[in-house]
């Protein structure tokens, strides 16, 4: 390949789900919506604008883990692998293991193709030597790779504590796919937030300046630009909190009274205070989470954590030691 260029591989052939499943989420009781519709262009640029809250102290804690381990993560991985990142996210996290591994190639895969064709360019121009891929997927459904390198070791990096959206089971399930993928000799590099006080993690999700809430609410707004939905913002409120038992961070949008909201053409009743569930955030123990990856088939080799426990970076090897 010619320095600086990308291969993009496009596998991305499901059909828009956006309508159907917004119209599900709206007409079901109690009513919700995937948190994987956040995303578009207005989402992604307030999702980056959460990473560098005060209050949201993931981004900045992982990072600080994979630089202060990134020699021993390097010594675990080996010269000349394949690193795949799920979800082309956070590029100063991707940048810090490029730079200490030197793989042989770069694979980017994501759902959002001018997200990804963008992230994968960058990387690209500032790093000439290195084979960039990008492949347009999503993921969390059926996770194949695109292309397999026969001898090189594939190393999956998930950071962000994404693997905290999916509900426990899937999160099984999903870890089992990658496993597959990374077969014989991979191994996953993945971010998991801890379980911690309440009051940390509650502040992380209603921040000062309410950021999170804009975004959660550009949901709404969202559905009024592509769906043609008749939602009024003003009339719904941002609520987060941490569930206990469950061990999750709930996000909704609140009605603020009783309401009808018409989308593509259909009408939807609200009473005051029904709430629309937009996402969880689960919050793992570090014995908790490794249980899921063995459950998986993965082998954990190694765990890493901040001085303050507020965060991991796990290493789990698709095969065993
Ligand atoms: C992408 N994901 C890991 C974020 C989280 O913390 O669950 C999404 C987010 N929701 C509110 N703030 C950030």
């Amino acid at each position: 390949m010619t320095p600086g260029t990308i291969r993009f591989h496009d596998l991305f052939q499901e059909p828009d789900t956006f309508l159907p499943e917004v119209l599900e989420g709206l007409g079901a009781s109690p009513k919700h919506i995937a948190p994987k519709f956040f995303y578009d262009a207005a989402g992604s640029r307030l999702f980056e604008e959460i990473c560098d809250l005060p209050e949201y102290y993931l981004t900045r804690t992982e990072m600080g883990i994979l630089t202060e381990r990134a020699a021993e993560i390097t010594a675990l991985i080996g010269p000349d692998c394949l690193l795949i990142e799920l979800g082309s996210g956070n590029s100063r996290k991707v940048r810090l293991l490029l730079e200490a591994l030197r793989p042989a190639a770069y694979l980017a895969m994501d759902i959002s193709r001018d997200h990804l064709l963008g992230a994968a360019r960058l990387l690209a121009a500032d790093y000439p030597w290195l084979e960039v891929h990008a492949a347009c997927v999503d993921y969390t459904h059926r996770f194949t790779l695109p292309f397999g390198p026969e001898g090189t070791r594939r190393i999956a990096f998930f950071p962000g504590s994404s693997i905290g959206n999916f509900e426990p089971q899937d999160t099984v399930g999903f870890l089992r796919d990658v496993g597959r993928a990374l077969q014989p000799d991979g191994a996953l590099l993945v971010g998991v937030d801890l379980k911690k006080d309440p009051q940390v993690l509650h502040a992380a999700y209603n921040d000062s300046r309410g950021v999170t809430a804009r975004f959660n609410l550009n949901l709404l707004a969202r559905i009024n630009r592509e769906l043609g939905g008749g939602f009024v913002l003003d009339d719904f409120r941002h609520s987060a909190f941490y569930d206990t038992a469950q061990g999750r961070i709930e996000m909704h949008l609140v009605s603020q009274g009783a309401q009808t909201v018409r989308v593509a053409g259909q009408c939807f009743r609200f009473a005051g205070g029904e709430t629309i569930h937009t996402e969880n955030s689960y919050k793992y123990g570090l014995g908790e989470f490794q249980d899921l990856a063995r459950m998986a088939g993965l082998h954990p080799v190694r765990a890493w954590t901040d001085s303050r426990e507020l965060f991991s970076v796990h290493y789990l090897s698709a095969a065993p030691a």
